[in-house]
């Protein structure tokens, strides 16, 4: 009763997680085989479609936190995300081998996301973006983060920034079919269906609006989840419903405080194999054949 008493009405975490919970799974065991987690992302070969979140400021956590955590996703073969962070911390995190997505924030200053751009590019990041959510604050300004100034983009902009890059360009924090086109338009390369941990009271949970999001960018381009992905169960309701892959955030956090890159490693692998026992028992061979016709709605 305590536990409940604490959830706010509206609380968007919340909300996803009772929509995880919500899935339930049918089995199908004649004819199985042994499932292959292996992931293709921009031309690049991986043992896990679980990924890393594009996270910030984890001196908090552990010393160093960003680079320990992308050598966590590389001893995992797994793709390491980054979120906000100096150009010497990126050089840190790709400087472990970690394959990085560089998620740059929507500053005001146009020219200083250029310069970030170009400096991902240089350190060998193998895919650049933007967290277009984080634009505004939730009283309605411009949001103001670390004391940079944000603002919100146009696609043009998001052309601009397309253009910019040899590499592939992403999105993070699409929440609706709208914004999804209008990424495709822009000739973005991948989307993170995302809330950024309940930035908005009553967010759509990701795995709801997935299906709608998937019928819209027709296997285009990747689409990757986050928001709330705690088991290997999670992530094969993800992938069931049409993401390639998931992006994992806070479930990382304890065992990167307590056990550095080999928690972080474990806690990967550890995902990666509650989802191929999945995989096994619902006769899903591979990433690309499981089928969303297995989650039945409580
Ligand atoms: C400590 C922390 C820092 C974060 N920093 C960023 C960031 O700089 N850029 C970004 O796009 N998202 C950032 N995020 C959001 C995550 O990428 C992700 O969207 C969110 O945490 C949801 O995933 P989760 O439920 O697995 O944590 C951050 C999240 C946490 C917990």
């Amino acid at each position: 009763m305590e536990e409940m008493k604490k959830i706010k009405p509206g609380d968007s975490n919340h909300i996803t997680r009772e929509y995880f919970d919500s899935l339930l799974l049918e089995m199908r065991h004649l004819d199985g085989s042994l499932p292959d987690t292996k992931l293709e992302l921009f031309g690049e070969r991986f043992s896990t479609p679980v990924m890393t979140a594009a996270l910030s400021h984890l001196d908090n956590v552990r010393e160093n936190g960003m680079a320990v955590m992308a050598e966590g996703a590389h001893l995992a073969d797994a793709v390491s995300w980054a979120g906000m962070g100096d150009e010497e911390e990126l050089e840190k995190i790709t400087g472990t081998g970690a394959r990085t997505v560089k998620i740059i924030k929507p500053y005001k200053d146009n020219a200083y996301i250029l310069k970030r751009i170009a400096h991902a590019e240089k350190c060998g990041a193998m895919a650049v973006g933007m967290d277009m959510d984080h634009a505004f604050s939730g009283n309605g300004s411009y949001d103001v983060v670390c004391g940079m100034e944000m603002r919100p983009k146009s696609a043009e902009e998001l052309k601009e920034f397309v253009r910019a890059t040899s590499l592939p360009f992403v999105v993070k924090g699409v929440l609706s079919v709208k914004d999804a086109v209008k990424c495709l338009e822009a000739g973005v390369k991948g989307i993170v269906v995302s809330h950024h941990h309940g930035i908005m009271d009553y967010a759509v949970p990701p795995l709801l609006i997935l299906p709608e999001i998937v019928r819209a960018v027709q296997k285009q381009i990747p689409i990757f989840v986050d928001c709330g992905v705690e088991s290997g169960a999670d992530v094969f309701k993800a992938l069931a419903l049409g993401a390639d892959a998931v992006c994992v955030g806070r479930a990382l956090m304890d065992p990167l405080r307590e056990n550095g890159a080999q928690g972080v490693r474990d806690k990967m692998v550890s995902l990666t194999e509650e989802l191929a026992g999945v995989m096994a028992r619902t006769g899903a061979p591979d990433l690309a054949h499981i089928d969303p016709s297995v989650i039945w709605k409580r």
